[in-house]
């Protein structure tokens, strides 16, 4: 084990998010475990080549808003090896507000609203089928198909071909053989510059139109940075709300009073999402030291990786009252960090939200009385993004 000399010894702690078996089994569990293990906010893994850990909340807001100090140019431990770059979240303050500004409007409240309608139907579309029966996968037969579906639509991407698209994301979002996953990113990264080729002489008024026309400081985007906005939409919207639609219906799936109130009372939809996100937060990610710094009292070194895990700050006692309650009007809930904060707070938060308070409003309007079917137990993924691969429900 190579532990660097400036890391002392009672910070060393042998963890791997990407297979920690506790973060597979009860990742709440096994997060709480550790800021009760390093009440400092830190601690270093030594494991795929070293990492810092933070454990709390206020660890956590005090990383990602030091922007100067903790870059957002690797994200994730391990490192990738450059093979591509995802924009505008690979770029540190200053110059990422001018990157930003570029999708800042498509995805404001405003123009995510004029969506709804089309989101409504579609979460309807899927209901239709899966209510004819008394059991479904919740992930494979909605989750996994209403977000792939609002991402082609919003980006102009040929919605014929659908379930060529949906079959390439679940590969490229859930396969962690790269042997396997590489070669469908490529396919998909393909099948967006074939579109950005076409929109660039043919407009029309979609997301990857409005990205080929972008100027960034006065000068148009080079080809190579469009695909770069392509590839983040693209892998920051569709596991993310997969995963956290999922999350969300199994807590009703097993609380049928909520289900009950959700059916009485649509409007408390942007609520429970609120606190679903906040209770089930589940991404973890990284950051790296741009120069040397001592944060929480602890010499850390220039180019080391740190990870920091939403779920030990999000269910950390000192910055929400009774932490693993669910409660639809906890007060200060949108102290949250699931959709991070400071400068790179989540651009596609409004679009999230309204896709999971149509589901949760869409699916109890829907669908009679459901539980979790009690001869599964759903399979649970660690990584940068944890996840949920099936929920069993049945009615
Ligand atoms: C529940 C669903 C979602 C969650 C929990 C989530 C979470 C996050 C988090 C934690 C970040 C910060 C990443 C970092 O700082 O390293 C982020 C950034 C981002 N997200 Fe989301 N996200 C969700 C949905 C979406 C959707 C639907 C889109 C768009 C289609 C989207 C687009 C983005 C973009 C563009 C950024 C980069 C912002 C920047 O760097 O300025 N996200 N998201």
């Amino acid at each position: 084990m190579n532990i660097p000399e400036h890391v002392p010894s009672e910070l060393v702690y042998q963890f791997d998010h990407n297979t920690d078996e506790g973060l597979l089994i009860a990742p709440e569990a096994r997060f709480l475990e550790l800021l009760k293990k390093f009440p400092g906010g830190l601690f270093y893994s030594p494991c795929l080549g070293g990492f810092w850990v933070t454990t709390n909340y206020d660890a956590y807001v005090a990383v990602v808003r030091n922007t100067e100090v903790f870059s957002s140019k690797q994200i994730t431990v391990p490192p990738t090896d450059g093979a591509y770059r995802l924009i505008p979240v690979n770029i540190d303050p200053p110059e990422h507000a001018k990157y930003r500004s570029v999708l800042a409007k498509q995805f404001s409240p405003g123009h995510m609203r004029k969506l709804e309608g089309d989101i409504r139907m579609q979460a309807n579309q899927l209901i239709d089928e899966i209510a004819k029966k008394n059991s479904c996968d919740f992930v494979a037969e909605f989750a996994e198909i209403l977000p792939v579906t609002v991402f082609m639509k919003m980006m102009g991407l040929p919605i014929e071909r659908l379930n060529e698209f949906r079959e390439w994301a679940m590969i490229a979002l859930t396969e962690t053989d790269p042997a396997v996953r590489m070669p469908t990113m490529m396919k998909i990264i393909g099948l967006m510059t074939e579109i950005l080729h076409a929109r660039q002489t043919s407009p029309e008024d979609d997301l990857i139109s409005v990205i080929i026309h972008a100027e960034i400081e006065g000068r148009p985007i080079t080809m190579e940075e469009a695909q770069a906005y392509c590839l983040l939409l693209f892998l920051a919207g569709l596991d993310t709300v997969v995963n956290a639609m999922s999350f969300g219906l199994r807590h009703l799936a097993n609380h049928k009073e909520l289900q009950q109130q959700l059916r009485e009372n649509p409007e408390i939809a942007p609520d429970f999402v609120e606190e679903s996100l906040r209770r089930y937060s589940f991404v973890n990610i990284g950051r790296v030291l741009a120069c040397d710094y001592e944060f929480n009292g602890q010499l850390m070194k220039k180019g080391e990786l740190i990870i920091v895990p939403q779920i030990p700050a999000n269910l950390d006692e000192k910055a929400f009252e009774n932490p693993l309650d669910f409660e639809l009007d906890r007060k200060g809930s949108s102290r949250h960090v699931a959709f991070n904060t400071g400068p790179h707070n989540c651009l596609g938060a409004h679009l999230a939200r309204i896709e999971l308070a149509l589901t949760y409003q869409e699916w109890c309007k829907r669908m009679p009385e459901f539980g979790e079917d009690p001869s599964t137990t759903p399979v649970l993924a660690a990584g940068p993004v944890m996840g949920m691969r099936n929920l069993q429900l049945v009615w």
